[in-house]
This record gives C-alpha cells, sequence and structure tokens, in this order.
C-alpha cells in the first residue's frame, strides 16, 4: 500500500508522522519502505542521525526526483512517501500512484486554507473514479481542553466534505519535536507517555489489520 504524507504548508508534521509511522510499522514486523521527495530532506536526515547513532532497526530512506510514480508503485510492501512543497512535480507524481493520503492539519485557519488549496492539487492530479482516500487529522492541538482551535479546525475539515477526519488527534508536545532532532519514535522516546499513547491510537487507526 502507497500511504502519502502531505499538505501544503510546511510544518504541518508531515515528516514527524511519515517518520514514526515508519517505525512503528518495522516494529509491528512490517516490510516497510520510505521515500523522502522533500527537498528539505528532514526524513533522510532522521535516518541518517539513527544509523549514526546505531539506533536499530535502521531505517531506510530513498530520494529520488525522476519515474516517482513507476518506482512507488513497483513496490508490494508498505510504503510511505514523505513529500513537501518544495517539489510539486514529486508531490504530484506520489499522489497519482498513491492508495491513500494522509494530511496532518494544525489548528489554525492558514492551516485549514492551506488544506483546502491542497485538495485542489490533488483534483488536478487524479480523476475523481480514481482519487485516493483521503485521511486528515489534528496535529499539533493544544492540551488544554479549553482552547477550542483543534474542535474548530476539525469541524472545518469534515465541512470539507473530502476527507475521512480521524478524531486522533496529537497534540502540541514537547516528545514530538525530539524525535525528529533525536532520530528516535515517540515509542522509544517515552514507551509509556501521553505521545505515545496518541500516536499508537493514531497508527492503529491508520493501519487496523496490523497487529503485531
Ligand atoms: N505534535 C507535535 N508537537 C510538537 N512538535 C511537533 C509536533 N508535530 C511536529 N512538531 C515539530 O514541528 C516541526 C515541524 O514538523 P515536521 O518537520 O514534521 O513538519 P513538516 O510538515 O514535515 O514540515 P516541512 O513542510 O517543513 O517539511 C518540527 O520541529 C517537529 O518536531
Ligand atoms: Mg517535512
Amino acid at each position: 500500500m502507497i500511504t502519502v504524507i502531505a499538505n501544503l504548508k510546511g510544518g504541518s508534521g508531515k515528516s514527524t508522522v511519515a517518520f514514526n509511522l515508519a517505525i512503528w510499522l518495522k516494529a509491528k514486523g512490517q516490510d516497510v519502505v520510505a521515500y523522502d521527495l522533500d527537498p528539505q530532506q528532514t526524513l533522510s536526515d532522521v535516518a541518517r542521525i539513527r544509523k549514526e547513532d546505531g539506533t536499530q532497526p535502521e531505517l531506510d530512506v530513498m530520494v529520488i526526483d525522476q519515474s516517482v510514480s513507476d518506482v512507488l508503485s513497483a513496490h508490494s510492501c508498505q510504503v510511505l512517501v514523505d513529500v513537501g512543497a518544495g517539489n510539486m512535480d514529486a508531490m504530484k507524481a506520489a499522489i497519482s500512484v498513491a492508495d491513500r493520503i494522509i494530511v496532518p492539519v494544525p489548528p489554525s485557519q492558514p492551516d485549514v486554507w492551506a488544506t483546502q488549496r491542497f485538495l485542489q492539487v490533488v483534483n488536478e492530479v487524479s480523476d475523481s473514479s480514481a482519487c485516493p482516500e483521503l485521511i486528515a487529522f489534528i496535529n499539533r492541538a493544544d492540551t488544554h481542553h479549553a482552547v477550542r482551535e483543534s474542535d474548530e479546525a476539525e469541524e472545518a475539515l469534515i465541512m470539507l466534505g473530502k476527507f475521512r477526519v480521524l478524531p486522533d488527534r496529537l497534540c502540541q508536545r514537547t516528545s514530538f519535536r525530539r524525535t525528529l532532532s533525536e532520530g528516535l519514535s515517540i515509542f522509544e522516546l517515552s514507551e509509556k507517555s501521553k505521545s505515545a499513547e496518541e500516536f499508537a491510537r493514531l497508527a492503529d487507526s491508520l493501519y487496523p489489520g496490523i497487529t503485531n
């Protein structure tokens, strides 16, 4: 299955989600291949740190900028693709062969607008019969229950009418930030933390068939 993690706006959490999903899938014994199609190469950098530190399992991250759709389609395992607006051609090529697109959305109006624009990109690429499944969730949600922005952003995503909107939010937490800087998944950093619980719920919703 080809899962693309995408959105137009920077900093929405694409690389954080791609990295943590890749390690989660590996821990479940899945055959995973990760592609970094973003010129910033965050996912490649995280994998490099992991390798330098000798952390197991290693994560192989491929970087390609040609024949993207052919290369991605050639796999029969779990394919994760991190994309960025810095290479729109690669993003569109990945969308064209994606089984599904996971869209992390921070709870702000500009992020909702950018997500709306991202839908236009998806529409340009795929005709309606072959549109990949679109899955959105709130990332960087406020931890304080009195703050309403996350609920409002989630309602706005539902109103767009194109997404399966997961209720499994990731909150704004320091440990999520540390996953990229330390090359460790949220489970390796702090297995029993709230952030690890949040991510496990999200991953279970995204891969309901994978239990062990
Ligand atoms: N839930 C979260 N809580 C705290 N920090 C987060 C969370 N999600 C992402 N971050 C941090 O926010 C920053 C941006 O995240 P990330 O690099 O994953 O976003 P991105 O969408 O891949 O950005 P870009 O478009 O620049 O590639 C990183 O420093 C990351 O560690
Ligand atoms: Mg990124």
